[in-house]
């Protein structure tokens, strides 16, 4: 069958998440040895909050998870600094894209192929990024779980690009750097697409990846 709509996942997928812990460490002695550790926390904690808070059925909007985490990193790191918090989180507003993401972006637009992006992040976060990456105008869509009250890996997430799009599941090619939601994805019926970056094990749940790519650049490779 083939692609009609490729689907990306935002965070680590288009846009570097240490980035933000990366940025400020150039500027903050106390963050030279330990922003590795404090951006993994930070990430590791962002994700687990949203799908606790989904199991609890106590919602909240993404960007404030981000600085729940972000506050437990800090703190597990011992860093009490609020000017630097501050900082952090303004970084991660406005994370830079990976360097292959607009050329790959501007080739699917060519081939006349629907590019979407399907985040846990609220609306006002997600434009806000691909505003600041220099990417408006490369989405026909950029579609929020706010609008469903729950976070990715659930179906129903998954769910509102149906809504979007007139198109059947596997003329969908979903592409993403977490492999939890690469199994969400495959679980729904979308074509997947693993963005290995850091060279990690698959996942050990059900529906592996169709494809796995060490980043965005050979993605046209996949299509018609
Ligand atoms: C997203 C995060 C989870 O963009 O990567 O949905």
């Amino acid at each position: 069958m083939t692609i009609k709509t490729v689907v990306f996942d935002a965070y680590g997928t288009l846009f570097d998440v240490d980035a933000a812990a990366r940025a400020a460490a150039a500027h903050h002695p106390v963050l030279a040895e330990c922003w590795p550790r404090l951006s993994a926390d930070w990430r590791r904690k962002h994700l687990e909050y949203s799908w606790q808070r989904s199991l609890m059925g106590l919602y909240q909007p993404f960007d404030r998870l981000a600085a729940d985490a972000l506050d437990w990193a800090l703190e597990a790191q011992g860093i009490d600094d609020i000017a630097l918090r501050r900082l952090l989180l303004e970084l991660f507003q406005t994370l830079p894209a990976f360097p292959e993401a607009p050329p790959l972006l501007a080739r699917l637009a060519e081939a006349r192929i629907h590019r979407a992006i399907l985040t846990n992040a609220n609306p006002a976060m997600i434009e806000k990024a691909v505003a600041s990456a220099g990417l408006s105008g490369a989405f026909d869509a950029l579609i929020s779980a706010e609008a469903v009250g729950i976070y990715k890996p659930a179906p129903r997430v998954y769910d509102l690009v149906m809504e979007r799009f007139a198109v059947a599941p596997e003329q969908v090619l979903f592409v993403s750097s977490n492999g939890w939601d690469i199994a969400g994805a495959g679980a729904f019926g979308f074509r997947t697409v693993w963005v290995n970056r850091a060279g990690l094990p698959v996942d050990r749940l059900p529906h592996r990846p169709a494809h796995i790519l060490p980043d965005l650049s050979s993605l046209p490779d996949l299509l018609p």
